[in-house]
């Protein structure tokens, strides 16, 4: 019966959506943002040099965002303290706290009462930032390369003697959540049991018109973590151990510690912010370059192309398009007033397609000498495991070319999931000979 309510409730406010995207299209002489349409999730860009140019901060009363597509712009928000993550102090968390009551979701609601990094505003940021940074010094990222090398010919040894293959299925899906776990230093009898979490985990982020079943799935998923998380961090207090987990049990600056709560918080957050952008950044960057046979080409003949290749992808088709800050009281922004909580959707992709930030915004251009990107976001909660993800995705692209050098794309065109945060394919078909 919830489920049925739960159905009915997301088609009402589906409707309302949708007409007020007709009055946008009146109001605005044909244009409307309308991020459920099939046109915006093939081709966003289009859509977002539109909204450039009619206002770099464009109101969107469907979506109630106010959306942000410059450089300069979006550069300056995410490094203003007046901008705030911590969306706990704003009128959309009664909402958030009413549906988890709902839902009986107590461990979903006490994690929104005790936010990670990605959701607090300093000084708590900053203070528990610098404990997590401990798990991510660059000599421990840089030892998992070994292990990210073998866990790639692992998920493509099975695959040697097949025409074509599904690359997110066999490779980009299963990779970022096995090394995550290694980081973590979770025993090998977990991991697919973790593989299982980590999936289901993504069917409900930003995920447009996520089905109920799926949004259960998601949440289930993600209280289930928790308790495991929890569980873990517990059984290693007293032998902590090298690996990230023991780092973070062990972190302390000017004596003070994360507590379990922030550690497990922190566990979940490194799945949900490393698992779907990796995936994302090895499927959108392999499918950019094939679709440029020239460029792919060129990185064939020398693989010191790759990490400049990579910097393209991320500009290019990056896996996070957007991300949210809220007006952290009453204030004047660019000739604006906008009201306490007022949120702001912060247009990755939008930026890195701005022409002042790049010359031929849309032109992939794997030998592009400044790229300008903030695809790993910019100022105080730029992206920790930027450098893990830089590894990694060399790894796969340097493995894949080695192994595969015929590889192309398959003859039917991958189609782009429904989400307007992260974007990517389900499936992404190559051929190998
Ligand atoms: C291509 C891969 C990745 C992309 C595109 C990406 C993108 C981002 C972006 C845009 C942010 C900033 C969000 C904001 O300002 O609201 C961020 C933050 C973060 N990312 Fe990543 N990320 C990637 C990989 C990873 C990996 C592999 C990890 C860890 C295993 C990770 C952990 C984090 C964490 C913990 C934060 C929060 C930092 C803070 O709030 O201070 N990310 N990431």
């Amino acid at each position: 019966m919830k489920e049925f309510i739960n159905s009915i409730r997301i088609f009402l406010i589906y409707r309302t959506y949708k007409f007020m995207v007709i009055f946008e299209r009146i109001a605005n002489k044909g244009f409307a943002l309308d991020i459920f349409s099939k046109k915006f999730q093939k081709d966003p860009y289009q859509t977002y040099s539109k909204m450039r140019s009619i206002n770099p901060i464009y109101h969107s009363k469907p979506t109630f965002l106010r959306w942000v597509t410059k450089m300069h712009l979006v550069q300056q928000i995410l490094r203003d303290e007046r901008f705030s993550v911590d969306d706990r102090k704003y009128p959309i968390a009664k909402l958030r706290r009413k549906e988890l009551k709902r839902d009986g979701r107590d461990i979903m609601l006490d994690q929104f009462e005790n936010p990670s990094i990605l959701k607090l505003d300093p000084p708590d940021h900053s203070r528990i930032r610098k404990l997590v940074s401990y798990g991510f010094s660059n000599r421990y990222i840089k030892s998992l390369e070994n292990h990210i090398i073998e866990t790639i010919d692992q998920c493509l040894d099975h695959t040697h003697n097949l025409d074509s293959f599904d690359l997110m299925e066999v490779l980009a899906k299963p990779l970022p959540a096995i090394v995550i776990a290694k980081m973590m230093g979770l025993p090998d009898k977990d991991l697919n049991q973790f593989q299982m979490w980590s999936e289901n985990l993504l069917q409900e982020v930003g995920g447009i018109g996520s089905s109920v079943k799926k949004r259960k799935l998601a949440r289930d998923a993600y209280e289930d973590l928790i308790r495991y998380f929890e569980k873990i961090i517990l059984s290693r207090k007293d032998n902590p151990g090298e690996d990230f987990i023991g780092e973070l049990i062990k972190a302390e600056e000017e004596g003070d510690k994360l507590n379990v709560k922030e550690m497990y918080g922190t566990c979940l957050l490194l799945l949900i912010a490393g698992h779907e952008t990796t995936t994302r950044l090895i499927g959108n960057g392999l499918y950019s370059l094939l679709n440029h046979p020239d460029q792919y080409e060129m990185i064939k003949k020398d693989y010191l192309l790759i990490p400049n290749a990579i910097e393209e992808m991320l500009r290019f088709e990056p896996p996070v398009h957007a991300t949210v800050r809220f007006a952290y009281a009453d204030m004047e922004y660019e000739g604006n007033s906008y009201k306490k909580g007022t949120p702001f959707a912060i247009s990755i992709a939008g930026a890195n397609r701005d022409p002042e930030a790049n010359e031929n915004p849309n032109e992939f251009n794997i030998l592009r000498n400044k790229i300008n990107h903030v695809s790993f976001g910019y100022g105080p909660h730029m992206c920790i495991g930027a450098s893990l993800a830089r590894i990694e995705s060399r790894l796969v692209f340097e493995k894949i070319f080695e192994r595969f050098p015929k590889l192309r794309l398959g003859d039917e065109l991958p189609k782009w999931q429904k989400n307007f945060i992260f974007r990517g394919f389900e499936n992404l078909i190559i051929k190998t000979r």
